[in-house]
């Protein structure tokens, strides 16, 4: 079945199901898992009963969406997210940020873990994401261009809404939380990276380096969908010195950001 029709079909169950109108729309990725128990839940739906829509393989991750309020605003939150490493082609990584525009949603909020190459940053710190660098191996849009979400060339001169970035910049130092803005190198994963690697993404420009969330962020923009995204940067790659990765401390090092992270989302979104 066409793309396009599929995006209509979940949108037309979710709407059967609840007639709630969202605001904005949250991805819950890595360092957000906690902003859960803000939202005063209203109704959830599965990934799984949703026509055409992707199913989470990470067993940590619910998949479901959640409706309901957080900060007096009414939001729809994705808990669960896909990654092209999972074995998703882009367009499934991006459909559900598809159906969220169509559920009328305003901005786009989205968090993820990244490896920090900038040498001032600390593990646990967060980073504001002030524009990135695509390196993953798929564009969401390619192919014919869908001409009712957006046009053939998005432009990407601002990719991360700059207000949003200066009033979450402002909320951080108000509260005391170790945050950073700067630029996110998008990379398909699985693996990480080598040294060379980490050497080339600091000379391009890169301070922090993650698997997610630049292919949701195309698909945004393409929609005109303002975004805000924060990294947790779970680990430092210093080629120079440069550890041997573990789950286990990246995972650590997220659960440390979380509660900054979800006193930032939660007054920002309380200021859109
Ligand atoms: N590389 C890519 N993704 C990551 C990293 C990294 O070093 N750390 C956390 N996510």
């Amino acid at each position: 079945m066409d793309y396009t029709k599929r995006i209509f079909e979940a949108l037309n169950y979710i709407q059967s199901e609840n007639d709630f109108q969202p605001e904005f729309g949250i991805i819950l990725g890595t360092g957000l898992g906690a902003l859960v128990d803000k939202i005063r839940i209203e109704h959830t739906i599965e990934y799984k009963e949703i026509p055409h829509f992707p199913i989470s393989t990470v067993e940590s991750h619910s998949g479901r969406l959640i409706f309901g309020e957080l900060s007096g605003k009414k939001v729809v939150a994705m808990q669960g997210r896909f990654h092209y490493y999972e074995g998703y082609d882009m367009k499934q990584v991006t459909f559900p940020v598809r159906v969220l525009k169509l559920l009328g949603v305003k901005k786009l909020f989205v968090s993820n873990a990244a490896g920090g190459l900038n040498l001032n940053f600390q593990v646990a710190d967060l980073m504001i994401i002030e524009d990135h660098i695509d390196l993953t191996k798929e564009n969401p849009l390619t192919g014919a261009n869908l001409d009712e979400f957006g046009g053939r060339f998005p432009d990407m001169s601002e990719p991360y809404e700059r207000n949003m970035i200066d009033q979450a910049l402002a909320i951080a130092k108000e509260e005391g939380i170790r945050c950073h803005e700067g630029v996110y190198a998008g990379v398909s994963g699985p693996n990480l990276e080598t040294r060379a690697e980490y050497r080339f993404l600091k000379i391009i420009g890169a301070d922090a380096v993650g698997m997610s969330t630049v292919p949701e962020v195309i698909v945004a923009r393409h929609m005109n969908l303002p975004v805000f995204a924060i990294s947790a940067i779970t680990d430092l790659c210093d080629p120079d010195h440069l550890e041997v990765a573990e789950l286990s401390k990246i995972l650590a090092a997220a659960a440390k950001a979380e509660n900054g992270m979800t006193i930032l989302l939660q007054k920002l979104i309380s200021l859109q």
